[in-house]
Formats: C-alpha cells, structure tokens, sequence
C-alpha cells in the first residue's frame, strides 16, 4: 500500500511502499542508509545486504541525490529515526537516475541557491517556510471565513492606480492603450463591501518599486478585508485579532517547522491583543529621543519602523498618518484635516510594516477633489466615485503583506524566501 512518509506511525509494523525522492546516502559494505522524502517529509530506510534480492542492492549502491525511487518495506518504531519510524526496505525500484545534483550539503552562496530556486525548494528549510506560509494564510483566511466576511477577488490587469503612479508596472492593451498590474484590490474590494457588506480579496499585487531591499518583492501576496461602516479603531481590532489567531495557529500546528528555523518562539508567544496604539506624532517624538528625528510630514522608512518598533514586546499599530505622505483615498480627521485615519501595523524585531490600511473617504467632492490634487485622470476612477454617489457610507480596510508576515513570523533574513518564486528588481528567473 503506497503511504505519505507524514502517515507513517499509522502504519507500524505493515509493508508500504513510498513514492519520493533520495534526500542523502549512507553506505557501508553490506547496509545502505537511504534517507527519502516525499514531499510530506523525510524517511530513513534501512537497506541490508541480506533482506534484498542481491540486484537491489546493487541499484541502492548507485543512487544519486533527488533521484527519483520507489522503496517497499515494513514500517517500525525507531526513537532515534526523523519522524520516529523507519523502513526496513525489501524492494527498490528506480524512477530516474539524477544527474550529479547542484545543491549538495555544502554551503552554497545566496545567488547561486536563487538561480536554482526551482530546486532549492525541495530543501528542509524552504519546506519549513513554505508550510508556514500556508498555513498563515489559512489560517487569516479561515479566520475572515469565520467573521462573515465574503471572499471576492479583485483584477489584477486594471485602468488606474491605486497607491501612486511612481511603481506601476505598464503593459499595452489591445486597443484600449494601457493596463497596469494591480498595487492592491481595494479599490474593487470597497464596490464588493458596499454590495456584500464585508469581503476579503486575495491575490498578486504588483509594484515596480526600484528598491533593493530585504523587504520589498516587485511581486507579492496580498490579503486585504474591506468592510463597510467599519471605523479605523474597528479596524485595528478586526486586524489584531486576525494576526494573534493566525501566530496562533501557527504556534499550535508549525511547531516542527519553527524548530527547523530555530525560530525563538517566546518572542511569538508575546503576540496578544490589544496591540499598543501610537500617534504618527508620538512616534515622532520617539523617533527624536533617539536621534533618529524626521520632518513631520515624511514616511517612515525601515531605520524609523525599526527604531519605533524595537520599544515594543509585540506588534504596534502607527495612527493619524500626515496626509501627505499617505495614498489619495485617505479619509481625514475631523477636527485635524491635516491627519488621516489611517494606521499601520509594524511588526516587531524589526520587520517592519505587515499591514497598511485605514478608513477612507465617502464625500464624493473630497474624494473628486484628492484625484485633482494627485493629478490622477478622473475619467479611470468614475466608477469607484460612483460608490460615493449611491448610499455612501464611511467604511475602512486593510492590507497584510503575506511575504512581510511570513518572514516575521519565520524569523528569516530576507522576504525573498518567503514566496516560492520571488521577483526582486534584479531578479525575474527563474
Ligand atoms: O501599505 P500598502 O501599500 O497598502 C495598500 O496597498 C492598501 N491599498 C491596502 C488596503 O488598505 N487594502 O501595502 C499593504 C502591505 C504592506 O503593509 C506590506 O506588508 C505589503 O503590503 N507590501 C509589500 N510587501 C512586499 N514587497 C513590497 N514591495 C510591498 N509593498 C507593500
Ligand atoms: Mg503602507
């Protein structure tokens, strides 16, 4: 019966038969040491010289790293072996001999691991990280499920921008001139919320965004709720608690997968509701006690996110943005036009903003009069003035960046190994 090497202990003491791939060799004279993994996991099994016909064990003498095999045994208990069991093999078959395998045990260099991305996903700790990465999304995903909130994808190839002109990425289109990859679904996500009540999309965001840094993909994932009538402190609260129950599942259910990482988990184990909340004017007056000051005005950049953040034991949210140096849709403050109702949420250890979001503006003239103040052509954007026309209501969303939680939550150097096939500005292969 063929078995996934992760249902093992539900097969001690029975023959199985495994489909995989040799992860790594140990031979000696009369016994060879085939560690297999399948995708589910990793396997030892045990070949001895007298338990396979004598061909078999020829076979197992040539056996290559990756190449593809199909092994036949008995499960048993073993404290010592990964995963707690091992395979007493009795048959061998191979699928493929590989060729001589570029990613051997040895240290190899970051651009050189990137060039064979397509293969270095089959190592253990990419599976660590890519689990994770599922499992954070089910989790958020389930979690908005669970809230009544309705799934609805947004376009990716759309007529108008929705954070900034700067990193759109442009692409000719039939006869109808130009389409530019989506920033964000929010845009679509506020026409879902105003006929669904509250909706999530899902999906790629793109940005041509000339930075070279550990945080920033020309290509991400992004998660984004939108709910009408929700409040910007509503939506600080919807975002904490989607954020502790999805580090929560994680903590429960990637447990292994943190260990592969050596990810100090007392430090996600911190994460609990309620986040602390900062003003933009409190965080810069922080930014000044530690002689990292700023113009009011500016946007943070990482050196202020990090700063801000290193105070904190979890995560913390950054309110009341400047409205210049935030995106057209912004809903201002009433007694202070100057601030928006926005926040952000920066995660801590330095990783950063995860999530960006806010309520947004209702007014139909505001609204028309932010297109003209950011010279974006109202004729693209007459259908999301429309939403201001017919029951407007004040409403707010948000953003999380999967990339940016992941590698938080993994605790690893750099974004790039938190999406399978990551597009850097230096970088679009494989
Ligand atoms: O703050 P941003 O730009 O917000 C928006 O796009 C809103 N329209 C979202 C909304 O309200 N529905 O992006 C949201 C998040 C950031 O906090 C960050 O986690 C991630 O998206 N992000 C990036 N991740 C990787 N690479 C990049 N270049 C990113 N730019 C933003
Ligand atoms: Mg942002």
């Amino acid at each position: 019966m063929r078995i996934r090497i992760e249902e093992a202990a539900a097969h001690a003491g029975h023959e199985v038969e495994i489909h995989g791939w040799l992860y790594h060799r140990r031979s000696s004279g009369s016994i060879h040491f085939l560690l297999v993994r399948d995708g589910s996991g990793v396997m030892q099994c045990v070949m001895t010289k007298q338990e396979v016909p004598v061909a078999s064990f020829a076979l197992a003498d040539g056996l290559t790293q990756e190449s593809s095999i199909i092994v036949r045994g008995r499960v048993r208990e073993d404290r010592r072996a990964p995963g707690g069991h091992e395979l007493a093999v009795t048959g061998l078959d191979v699928v493929h001999l590989a060729e001589p395998y570029p990613i051997t045990p040895k240290e190899h260099g970051v651009e050189f691991l990137m060039d064979h991305r397509h293969l270095w996903l089959r190592s253990r700790r990419q599976h660590a990280i890519m689990r994770i990465r599922a499992e954070l999304i089910q989790a958020c995903t389930s979690f908005l499920d669970g809230r009544g909130f309705l799934r609805m994808d947004a376009p990716i190839l759309t007529p108008a921008s929705v954070e900034g002109t700067t990193t759109l990425f442009e692409t000719p289109y039939f006869d109808l001139g130009s389409a530019y990859l989506t920033q964000s679904g929010q845009l679509y996500n506020e026409a879902a919320a105003m006929a669904f009540g509250q909706v999530y999309c899902l999906g790629p965001t793109f940005r041509a965004e000339k930075s070279k840094t550990r945080r920033h993909l020309t290509e991400f994932w992004m998660l984004e709720p939108e709910a009408a009538y929700m409040t910007l402190d509503e939506y600080m609260v919807l975002a904490e608690e989607m954020v502790t129950a999805a580090v929560d599942q994680v903590l429960e259910r990637r447990r292994t997968e943190l260990a592969v990482l050596e990810r100090d988990t007392a430090a996600l184990e911190r994460v609990r509701p309620p986040f602390p909340r900062i003003s933009y004017d409190d965080a810069l007056d922080r930014l000044n006690e530690a002689d990292k000051s700023l113009p009011w005005g500016e946007d943070f950049g990482a050196e202020q996110e990090t700063v801000i953040s290193a105070q904190f034991d979890r995560p913390v949210f950054v309110h009341h943005y400047p409205a210049t140096c935030k995106a057209f849709y912004m809903q201002p403050a009433e007694d202070r036009p100057d601030v928006v109702l926005s926040a952000d949420l920066l995660a801590p250890e330095g990783y950063g903003e995860i999530i960006g979001g806010g309520q947004r503006i209702h007014d139909l003239t505001l609204l028309e009069q932010r297109l003209r103040e950011h010279h974006l052509p109202s004729d693209v954007y007459r259908w999301y003035l429309d939403l201001r026309r017919y029951g407007s209501v004040p409403h707010s969303g948000f953003g999380l960046g999967i990339e940016r939680t992941v590698a938080w939550i993994c605790g690893i150097e750099h974004i790039r190994e938190a999406i399978p096939f990551p597009r850097l500005l230096n970088r679009l292969y494989p």
